[in-house]
């Protein structure tokens, strides 16, 4: 980890304060919505093909808020067959507002939900040794490998998890996108937090290929306006700037020759592209679908 900054992680109110941000400022959301509303239908098709209950498990399912939207597509194109959702999760805030969720939705009938508060490695850990191993029809991990250690162990152990016809959903930051770009030029310069890797969805498809794993990959296309990050003294382009390079207060920390650097490169075509005068940067999501 490079010494010049503390990483953005390190700072809870901060980080979020920027996450916000950048949800508002960005189509994530929207993009990730528009996903599981159209394309993933049919590509859960068979999941629940001959089961008497349909097993879903979470891996960071956060504060629910994908989870529900996934559950209501199974929901409809299996109306009759309960569901078992297990979240394995280790913040204790996000899953107490998972259960807050959870609580005010209507349409939840028919399916039991079971939180673990604790990390994919701890419930690798925690099943194996106590051979508690189960099969599971959709597991998904979900924005979440980037805080994963050993990610081709984790993708071969759940892989080792799916039952006939089962997927396993992953999605992630595209490799296409200007995230990939910013990580290969500047991932080494900026304070690695042991906590989050700088990994992209074309890591993870090698990871899959070379472990042996069928997937196919769709793209979620995505923009974030950084407009105000050219803005000197902007104190929304400043936080911007910290939630991309993941650093606190990257334009007072980092050297003046660095700082021009990352801008150069948020402006440049791999990274953004300028519309109606704003500067969008590729915020383009990929989802691997992974068979058994
Ligand atoms: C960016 S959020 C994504 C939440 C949710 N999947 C979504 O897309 O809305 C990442 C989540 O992964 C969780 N997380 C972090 N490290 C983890 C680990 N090692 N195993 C499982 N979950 C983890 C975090 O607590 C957080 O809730």
């Amino acid at each position: 980890m490079s010494l010049w900054a503390r990483s953005l992680g390190s700072e809870p109110g901060r980080y979020l304060r920027a996450f916000r941000l950048f949800l508002s400022r960005s189509s994530e959301h929207q993009a990730m919505q528009a996903f599981v509303g159209g394309r993933l239908p049919p590509l859960l098709h068979s999941i629940g093909e001959g089961k008497e209950e349909i097993n879903i498990l979470s891996v960071g399912g956060g504060a629910g808020e994908i989870d529900l939207l996934i559950l209501a597509q199974v929901r409809s194109r299996y109306p009759d067959i309960p569901i078992n959702n297990e979240v394995v999760e280790p913040n204790a805030e996000q899953i107490a507002k998972y259960k807050e969720r959870v609580a005010t939705t209507a349409g939840l009938e028919g399916i039991r939900f079971t939180w673990h508060q604790e990390t994919a490695e701890e419930y690798q850990h925690r099943t194996t040794t106590s051979r508690q191993l189960r099969k599971w029809d959709l597991i998904h991990l979900i924005q979440m490998l980037y805080y994963v250690k050993d990610i081709p162990a984790t993708l071969s152990f759940f892989h080792g998890l799916l039952d006939a016809n089962a997927r396993i959903l992953i999605i992630l930051v595209s490799g296409s996108s200007g995230w990939a770009h910013l990580w290969k030029q500047y991932g080494t310069s900026l304070p690695r937090d042991d906590l989050c890797l700088y990994v992209s969805a074309a890591d993870i498809a090698a990871a899959l290929d070379a472990g042996g794993m069928r997937f196919q990959s769709h793209e979620l296309p995505s923009d974030l306006d950084i407009s105000d990050c050219f803005t000197e003294g902007s104190g929304d382009g400043e936080l911007l700037l910290d939630f991309l390079t993941e650093t606190c207060n990257f334009s007072k920390a980092a050297s003046p020759v660095l700082k021009a650097g990352v801008l150069e490169t948020l402006r440049d075509p791999a990274c953004s592209i300028c519309s109606d005068g704003k500067v969008l940067f590729n915020n383009n999501l990929e989802a691997l679908m992974v068979a058994p």
